[in-house]
């Protein structure tokens, strides 16, 4: 067998809270033959198999009982280019950044609004990872996943993956879907997305009227180096809490309370707020539990100012949670997988 299995490893630098644990039987998939050895692996073992990408959308309360198989397959192939759509493949390991700048330094355009986002191609469509107006379902041409159930290949186009907010057909059957390479129709003229937050302001202070993908990918790292935390310097996981969505005579409530509410309608006629808002009018902005803290400049982002435990970070999510429920009516649901 070409996979490595090794005991007791510790999953600190797998994490990008950095939550200090043990997985009880840890490899690395390198290819699908990996996969399948260690997908045969595990059904001989009393302990589940847990797969990670990067890390970055996971809370780890104890040591992990499993064998945990971290996807770091490389690779990414040109599928067809017509002259404007070129479709590409990525493997699931490739880490997400540095795939979104290969696209932009070969002349594709798409992917610029979901710069520095941590990850791995293959965890992305998990939860329809999006930014700044953009989501990966906006993008997607198709994936290809092993079904768990039957050890079988299938292959997914946009329709059957059911993307929804921070939501797909993989996240709500988890477990089933290993999630193998992903494919992006990307585009040779630029169609951009500006009009989210603060994108176009954020060009328009540089002098930069007619932007490059490159100009707004560098735009969207600047914005969000001020407000997000750099995982390598300070623990955390992006957003903690999804933003709600909710019914509009609810928020019509919570407005007569609180005038200067964030609240987006959705198509559907719901609501969606804007969660850091609600954390930040609670007060939780900046407080620190010992080592287990909401950031100061994003109070979405729950940080691990150092040896913060994973249940530590879940108490501190629970009482903001309960806080949240008592003030506004509104349940915040948590976006990290917990395990
Ligand atoms: N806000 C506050 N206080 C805060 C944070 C935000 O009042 O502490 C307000 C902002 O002023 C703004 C509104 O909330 O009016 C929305 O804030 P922002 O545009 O920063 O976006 P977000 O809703 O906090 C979402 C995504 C991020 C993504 C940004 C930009 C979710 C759960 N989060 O955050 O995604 O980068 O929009 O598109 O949808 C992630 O999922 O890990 C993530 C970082």
């Amino acid at each position: 067998m070409s996979l490595q299995v090794r005991s007791n490893v510790s999953l600190k630098h797998y994490n990008t809270f950095g939550i200090d644990v043990d997985a009880k039987l840890f490899a690395e998939a390198h290819s699908d033959e990996d996969v399948r050895q260690a997908l045969a692996y595990a059904a001989q073992l009393p302990i589940p198999l847990l797969v990670i990408g990067g890390g970055s959308n996971l809370l780890l309360t104890g040591d992990v009982q499993a064998l945990v198989l971290r996807m770091a397959s490389r690779g990414i192939h040109v599928l067809s280019d017509d002259g404007a759509r070129v479709i590409v493949e990525a493997e699931a390991g490739e880490p997400w950044h540095p795939f979104v700048q290969w696209s932009l330094e070969h002349g594709l355009s798409g992917l610029e609004n979901l710069s520095l986002i941590p990850g791995t191609v293959g965890a992305a469509p998990m939860q329809n990872i999006g930014a700044y107006g953009v989501e990966i379902k906006d993008v997607f041409s198709g994936l290809t996943a092993l079904d768990r159930q039957t050890g079988e290949l299938r292959e997914f186009d946009l329709e059957a993956c059911a993307f929804g907010y921070r939501d797909s057909l993989f996240k709500r059957e988890p477990g089933r879907w290993l999630i193998l390479r992903v494919r992006f129709a990307l585009d040779r003229v630029a169609h951009l997305h500006l009009d989210y937050g603060p994108v176009r302001q954020r060009l328009t202070e540089q002098g930069i009227e007619q932007p490059s993908p490159r100009d707004v990918s560098q735009a969207i790292c600047s914005i969000r180096r001020e407000k997000l935390p750099d995982p390598a310097e300070l623990g955390n996981a992006g957003s903690f809490f999804k933003n709600p969505v909710i019914a509009a005579t609810l928020a019509a409530e919570i407005k007569l309370k609180y005038p200067g509410l964030v609240a987006y309608p959705q198509a559907d006629g719901q609501i969606k707020l804007a969660a850091g808002w609600l954390i930040e009018q609670a007060g939780w902005k900046g407080h620190r539990d010992g080592d287990a803290g909401v950031h100061r400049l994003q109070a979405l982002v729950l940080v691990n100012y150092g040896n913060a435990t994973g249940g530590q970070l879940q108490a501190l999510a629970q009482r903001i949670q309960a806080d949240i429920v008592e003030r506004f009516g509104v349940h915040l649901e948590m976006e990290p997988n917990l395990y």
